[in-house]
């Protein structure tokens, strides 16, 4: 037999409690604990920076990186600030950041993080940005990775070690979610990380799992870089942009136009500050220097996923723009701008669409390889692995070039100035190919 009342006071009991039993918070909020932990790499501004971001959970007023070619022989000092976060118990941490600076183009570098008087993380090392534009940067590119069930995680650490990685983008949804239980699953989520972001610049840009407390958790634990190299982390990790060889990569919040109790005042904001970006990339000068420009946004425009997103609709958000007003939107922008590649992640699934605009597919001289498309190619990739499994497909659509439900993620080789490759590994299928292109573009220029 059930006993109907004490289900109830149980529930009464977790819902109170936020369903978490807190009965040992007075200890662990007086632990002390000064070993760095949660190491991460991010690109700074200029390809002479590289930025060490770490975490300790105990105020450790120094925050160091000795580091060096060779031998470890030089120090640099960065700043620190206390991150307290909006759960119940108002757990704090400090983040710590030190930009390198000056670093020799290409060279592989070893480096420890901390503090000579409170302790280093292990010794880690990673390679500084080549000079110029005529390199041929490799990317890994996932969304949606959560501590549970992170099925790509294994396979992207031994890679990262095996060298076959300049940069990992992550587009949005992390650990699912960096605020739960107090943000000690984000915690623990950034030491999953460490074995990559340790060593290779781990780009982000905001998701919907991020939202908690005004995503600030997202925002107080990264480091992307602003335009000039003189301010990381904070409201940058929200949009910004960066050149990494042929490459102009601008990362942004889709977010900003689902949850408006933040304000509507960061979608102008954003908005603005794309159009200058993109007409700056546009400038010939640059645009011949870095032909690709590659966007990555949390939520897609378009997807064929069977549920209720907002890319399920014809008036997506992200696309045509806020409900009934339709302003903001931003397929119009990146089409005027020519954009080339537009990433995405949210639905657990990889899909592959046909150049598209206005949900006009642009096949033109289409035959494997895309060849000279004539609007951007869209590509969702948010199968990484979390909690919330796959993402079910509905009927096939018309500009859906490729879609598969296995766990997994996407590498990215720009190999030069006219040819982008594109492969994706499935981890149900033990790390198999299930798809790859190339988008070949002799010239950059405008769609129209
Ligand atoms: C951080 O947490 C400690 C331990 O609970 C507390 O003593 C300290 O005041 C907190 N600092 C901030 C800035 O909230
Ligand atoms: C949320 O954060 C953004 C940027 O970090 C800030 O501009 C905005 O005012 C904040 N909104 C609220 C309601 O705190
Ligand atoms: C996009 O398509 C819609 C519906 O077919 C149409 O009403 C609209 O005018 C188109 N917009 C542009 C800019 O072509
Ligand atoms: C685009 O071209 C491909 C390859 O020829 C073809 O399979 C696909 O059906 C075309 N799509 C549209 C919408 O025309
Ligand atoms: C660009 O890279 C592709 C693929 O490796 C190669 O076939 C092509 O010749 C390269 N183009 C130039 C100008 O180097
Ligand atoms: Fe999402």
């Amino acid at each position: 037999m059930i006993n109907w009342n004490f289900l109830a006071s149980l529930v009464i009991f977790f819902s109170l409690t936020d369903g978490y039993l807190n009965l040992g918070d007075t200890e662990i909020l007086n632990e002390v604990y000064y070993q760095p932990e949660q190491v991460h790499l991010s690109y700074g501004a200029r390809p002479d920076q590289m930025v060490v971001t770490w975490v300790t959970m105990s105020p450790v007023p120094e925050s160091v990186v000795e580091y060096g070619i060779y031998k470890i022989d030089s120090s640099v000092s960065g700043t620190s600030s206390i991150f307290v976060d909006g759960g119940n118990l108002r757990r704090n941490m400090t983040v710590h950041r030190v930009v390198l600076e000056k670093l020799t183009p290409g060279k592989s570098y070893k480096y420890h993080c901390g503090s000579p008087k409170y302790g280093w993380s292990d010794i880690f090392y990673f390679t500084a940005m080549p000079e110029g534009t005529k390199w041929s940067p490799r990317f890994a590119i996932f969304g949606d990775l959560g501590n549970e069930n992170a099925q790509s995680l294994p396979r992207l650490q031994d890679e990262t070690m095996l060298g076959f990685y300049d940069s990992i983008l992550h587009v949005g949804d992390f650990a699912y979610d960096m605020a739960t239980d107090n943000a000690r699953v984000g915690d623990a989520f950034f030491n999953q990380m460490q074995p990559i972001a340790a060593y290779v610049p781990y780009m982000t840009c905001p998701g919907n799992h991020e939202w908690q407390y005004n995503f600030s958790n997202y925002v107080s634990k990264f480091s992307m870089p602003n335009g000039d190299g003189t301010k990381f982390g904070g409201d940058n990790n929200l949009f910004y942009s960066i050149n990494i060889g042929p490459i102009h990569l601008i990362s942004f919040s889709t977010e900003f136009y689902y949850f408006f109790d933040f304000g509507f005042k960061q979608i102008v904001n954003q908005y603005k500050w794309l159009e200058e970006d993109l007409k700056s990339a546009n400038l010939p000068e640059n645009r011949a220097l870095r032909p690709w420009i590659i966007t990555m946004g949390h939520r897609p425009m378009y997807c064929t996923n069977a549920n209720k997103d907002d890319c399920t609709n014809f008036d997506d958000r992200v696309r045509t723009g806020l409900p009934y007003v339709q302003t903001y939107g931003l397929e119009d922008l990146f089409y005027k701008y020519a954009v080339d590649v537009e990433l995405w992640a949210h639905e657990h699934s990889y899909e592959r669409l046909w150049p598209i605009y206005n949900y006009t597919v642009y096949n033109g001289s289409y035959e494997k390889p895309y060849t000279n498309p004539k609007a951007p190619i869209h590509i969702v990739t948010g199968s990484a692995g979390c909690k919330e499994n796959h993402n079910p497909f509905g009927p096939q659509k018309d500009f859906c070039a490729f879609r598969a439900n296995d766990y997994g993620y996407t590498r990215m080789q720009a190999f030069n100035n006219t040819h982008l490759y594109f492969e994706q590994v499935s981890d149900d299928k033990n790390g198999k190919i299930i798809d790859n292109f190339w988008i070949i573009k002799d010239k950059h220029d405008s769609y129209f």
